[in-house]
């Protein structure tokens, strides 16, 4: 049996991060030049049923047996077998790759379960299809994120720009003119489930503070749709920053953040916020394509630890 490959790209979330786990719109995209990948190799010599899960960069290699029930990648691997209803599938193993860098936000998790159901799905013969891998990848978040939204998997499924409204059908975004964004990591963790858990605490206190910074999010990211599916970019930027106030009044950007989002704005960025869970991580600033590079470069002198040009598309 030949070895079957798949991958998945990462992604940004250009507007609404947070908001979204309450109802409102967010807009995200993939990023193709990072990705996961996923190779299901067939094991001649084992025993039916026998799978093996390998993830050299988590220092992961263990039989599915013995993993627990809330294994991210354990749980991907047994509902894509309940999904087929795959009982005593052939041996195998199921190897995991990935140039997203983790925990800053670029949904390294939801692009590693899409990449492994898929390879999987494949090897059993029956590749899913992206509706079923959305579902099984979503589940998979659960565990990364408690209550997560769904636009991570959603948008590395699909791998196109989405307007998401959780619960909803995914919207693909039309981008009238193609922009370019200049993503950097500020180094430090950002613990998506952590800040989602503090936004929520937050609600409990205040929640009538706290719907009212949601619906300026959800306001935001519904003019920003309109321009992106316009083609009339020039208020992008200042849309993205006006985002990043708000993330900021509900405590989910951080001080390396606030810094290296001012110096992208300094260096020329029409704007630049947090992408994602914040609290470390991310950031994205929109450019000018010819500018992006010396951007991506002050950046890096100011201390991000890696930095990324990707082109926003449909
Ligand atoms: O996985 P991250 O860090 O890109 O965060 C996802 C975005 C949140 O809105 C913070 C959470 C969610 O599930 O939508």
């Amino acid at each position: 049996m030949p070895a079957i490959s798949a991958s998945a790209p990462g992604k940004i979330i250009l507007f609404g991060e947070h908001a979204v786990v309450y109802g409102r719109p967010a807009i995200a995209a993939p990023v193709l030049q990072v990705r996961a990948t996923a190779t299901a190799l067939a094991d001649i010599r084992g025993a039916s049923g026998h799978i093996r899960l390998e993830a050299p960069a988590i220092g992961l290699s263990a039989n599915l047996a013995d993993l627990p029930a809330d294994h991210p990648l354990a749980l991907a691997a047994r509902l894509t077998m309940e999904a087929l209803q795959a009982i005593h599938p052939p041996a195998v193993t199921l190897r995991v790759t990935s140039t997203i860098p983790v925990a800053s936000g670029l949904g390294s998790g939801a692009a590693t379960s899409v990449a492994l159901i898929r390879a999987f799905s494949g090897f059993l013969g029956r590749p899913l299809p992206d509706e079923q891998v959305n579902a099984i990848a979503f589940e998979v978040e659960k565990i990364y994120h408690g209550t997560p939204s769904g636009i991570d998997n959603t948008t590395v499924t699909y791998a196109q720009p989405v307007y998401y409204i959780r619960g909803q059908p995914i919207e693909k975004l039309q981008v009238k003119h193609p922009f370019t964004v200049v993503i950097a990591d500020t180094g430090v963790p950002g613990l998506t489930a952590k800040a989602v858990g503090d936004v929520r605490n937050g609600w409990r206190q205040d929640a009538i503070r706290y719907e009212n910074l949601f619906d300026q999010i959800g306001e935001i990211t519904r003019r920003a749709r309109q321009v992106i599916e316009g083609g009339d970019s020039a208020h992008l930027g200042r849309y993205m920053n006006e985002n990043q106030e708000i993330l900021e009044q509900l405590g989910v950007s951080s001080p390396e953040l606030n810094r290296l989002i001012q110096i992208a704005r300094e260096s020329g960025a029409y704007g630049a916020k947090l992408s994602g869970g914040g609290q470390g991580g991310n950031l994205i600033a929109l450019a000018e394509s010819d500018s992006a590079g010396h951007i991506a470069e002050t950046l890096q002198n100011a201390g991000a630890v890696h930095t990324l040009i990707t082109s926003v598309q449909s």
